[in-house]
């Protein structure tokens, strides 16, 4: 499966251990940035993830910012999309199996 998985300048080392996660379970990652910890604005990210779903250059994708909010807010305002911000796993699985949830988003300083 190919993954769209963006971040602000926050969480950059927890999205590129998930971008590794992914990739050790043989996933595809198109990994749209950002690569550092220098300040930027997670609008940039939510929409490049949002983009290439919708596109169908990816399968899925995962954004990350600091709480979430503002990621998954900017990647929902791409027509298209279904963005579900979660909190755990269990809301996880049914955003996806229920919901058909494309994007998921979640706060990395939060999990
Ligand atoms: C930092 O820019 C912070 O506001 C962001 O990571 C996120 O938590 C916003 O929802």
């Amino acid at each position: 499966m190919k993954i769209a998985l963006g971040c602000d300048h926050i969480v950059t080392d927890t999205k590129m251990k998930i971008s590794e996660h992914l990739k050790d379970l043989g996933h595809e990652v198109i990994d749209v940035g950002t690569y550092d910890f220098h300040r930027t604005h997670y609008p940039i990210f939510g929409r490049l993830i949002a983009e290439n779903v919708v596109s169908g250059k990816a399968d899925l994708g995962i954004a990350l910012c600091g709480t979430g909010v503002g990621i998954s807010a900017s990647a929902d305002k791409v027509p298209g999309t279904r963005v579900a911000l979660v909190g755990d796993v269990l809301t996880a699985h049914y955003a996806k199996k229920e919901l058909n949830a494309n994007i998921i988003a979640f706060g990395g300083r939060i999990l």
